[in-house]
């Protein structure tokens, strides 16, 4: 299936909600609690405001997206973050999108929780780094080279930069990484104390793929 790849605009953002809703389904509690009901007609609809939201306000993200091209349907997405020297601003979660205060605070937790391993490496490589932050493609579409298309769109970029790439990856983008030079590093469970003990954690693969060592020494 021939697709293109392109840099999404602010009109895609809908579209890589619904994507990111039914490409995650409800497997991961960080989506579950952070984007409520999403599946819902309103729980898309703010998804969608949401993402545009998240893309107005961060100038080091860049969305991107695949086109099948028989179509012009967007078929897959990926939010990639590029701070190119500059250590990013560390965003809260906001809004009213939750039922109670508690699903909030919950949310904010996972949230927070979830970003770690990432605001670690943004801070210790100063900005130095290329971060995949979502990449979902439409199921209808999965394994046909989409997801790897949109990945070695920042690969290519990380090599150019010349700095290390990294993602919080789910058992299904795993392989798919590893077989594009991320190293698993460990799995990272989302703690769970005090008042939300027994609540299921989110799990990923904290992956790292080291700078290419393309330098060409004198
Ligand atoms: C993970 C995900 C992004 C991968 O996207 P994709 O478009 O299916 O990926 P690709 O087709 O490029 O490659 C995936 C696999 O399909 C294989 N593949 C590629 N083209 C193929 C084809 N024509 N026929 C059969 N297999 C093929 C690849 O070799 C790869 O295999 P492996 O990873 O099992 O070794 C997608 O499955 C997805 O959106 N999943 C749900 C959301 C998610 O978990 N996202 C990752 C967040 S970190």
């Amino acid at each position: 299936m021939p697709f293109t790849i392109l840099e999404c605009t602010d009109s895609d953002m809908p579209r890589a909600f619904e994507l990111l809703s039914i490409a995650f389904g409800h497997e991961h509690p960080y989506v579950e609690s952070v984007f409520p009901a999403h599946e819902t007609p309103e729980g898309r609809r703010t998804g969608g405001e949401r993402l545009l939201g998240w893309r107005k306000g961060d100038p080091l993200a860049i969305n991107m997206k695949a086109v099948d091209d028989a179509t012009g349907k967007m078929i897959g997405h990926a939010k990639w973050i590029i701070p190119r020297g500059v250590v990013p601003p560390e965003f809260a979660l906001g809004g009213e999108y939750w039922e109670s205060g508690e699903e909030k605070e919950y949310a904010a937790w996972i949230f927070g929780q979830y970003l770690m391993p990432r605001r670690k490496v943004f801070k210790e490589s100063g900005g130095n780094v290329v971060s995949l932050d979502l990449m979902t493609i439409d199921p209808d579409y999965q394994r046909q080279g989409v997801g790897r298309a949109l990945l070695r769109w920042g690969t290519d970029l990380a090599d150019e930069l010349g700095v290390d790439a990294i993602v919080e990856a789910t058992d299904y983008g795993r392989g798919l990484y590893a077989s594009e030079g991320f190293e698993v590093q460990y799995k990272w469970v989302t703690p769970m104390p005090g008042k939300w003990e027994g609540r299921e954690a989110q799990s990923f693969w904290w992956m790292i793929r080291p700078k290419s060592g393309k330098e060409t020494k004198c």
